[in-house]
């Protein structure tokens, strides 16, 4: 079954990256010239998705505005001759069929996938963490639809992390099928180094049956006392299994600091308009 939705979850608070992420969500901080989630629905796109569910709160609208037609700001750009940047800044309005909704409380990423239930129904759908950027040549999501397609469970997208980052992400029990595929069989948010099962951790992107709905209103709040989705997917995984896929692509949690400044400086780069510039500026500070 092809994959046709994904929802793209922002509703966090970002307070690991205050006080930029006050009034201006972590999610639209910008890598050189476009807002981390255009990255993400690009991504999504690029994977053959249709239609887009960005999950938001209050404060979180202007990340509507930037998916919405501009008309002053559109008539300015063909007034004055800039077709080109005319021409991008309407494309980004047409770039899917994209709706949102809100989360009322902040209570976990669990709880706001629930938030989705009805814009699913019941098929399968893409998970994009609003947060994690991956860039790459064969988009992430896309890897994951083609393992959920062939397998028909639901899927992960996987890395191996050092045994300090894995404490604060999750861990996955794996049994290696093929390739970069992995059968998973069991997971733990958060784990105690005596808990880890291996150094393999979801990192932002994950391919969902609709029957995890029916878990997460089953379950419990965990780790930070939010539902966690890890905890909602352990329930697959031990009951029926999922699929891990050791993605190709470089990952930038936009969620820290450090992330940031990675994807930016790796971005710009690689910029057809500033790339040169910038490599020479770094060169030029002799670091
Ligand atoms: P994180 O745990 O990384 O986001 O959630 P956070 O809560 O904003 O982080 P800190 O610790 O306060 O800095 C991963 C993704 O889930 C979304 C976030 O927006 C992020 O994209 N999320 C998290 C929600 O949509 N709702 C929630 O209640 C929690």
């Amino acid at each position: 079954m092809k994959i046709k939705k994904a929802v793209i979850p922002a509703a966090g608070l970002g307070t690991r990256v205050l006080p930029a992420s006050k009034s201006c969500p972590k999610e639209m901080l910008n890598i050189v010239d476009k807002p981390a989630i255009q990255y993400i629905v690009e991504e999504a796109v690029k994977s053959g998705i249709e239609d887009i569910l960005i999950i938001t709160n209050r404060g979180k609208g202007v990340i509507e505005d930037h998916f919405d037609r501009s008309p002053e700001l559109e008539e300015r750009l063909l007034a004055s001759g800039k077709q080109a940047m005319y021409d991008e800044v309407v494309a980004i309005s047409k770039l899917a069929n994209i709706n949102f909704v809100r989360q009322k409380e902040t209570k976990g990423l669990g709880h706001a996938i629930m938030c989705a239930e009805s814009f699913v129904g019941n098929e399968p759908f893409a998970v994009l963490y609003g947060d994690d950027v991956i860039m790459g040549e064969d988009p992430v999501c896309g890897q994951l639809c083609r393992a959920y397609e062939k397998y028909g469970k639901g899927v992960v997208g996987i890395k191996e992390v050092s045994m300090e980052a894995i404490q604060k992400y999750s861990s996955m029990k794996t049994q290696h099928i093929e390739g970069n595929l992995y059968g998973i069989s069991d997971m733990i948010e958060k784990p105690k180094p005596e808990e880890v099962f291996s150094l393999f951790s979801i990192l932002g992107r994950c391919v969902l049956p609709p029957q995890i709905f029916e878990i997460l209103r089953n379950t419990k709040p965990g780790a930070g006392n939010e539902i966690q989705l890890t905890d909602a997917m352990k329930q697959l995984a031990v009951t029926e299994g999922m699929i891990g896929v050791d993605f190709v692509g470089t990952r930038y949690d936009m969620g820290n600091k450090l992330g940031i400044l990675k994807a930016t400086v790796e971005t710009a780069l690689n910029h057809k308009e500033v790339g040169d510039d910038f490599r020479e500026y770094l060169k030029s500070l002799k670091l």
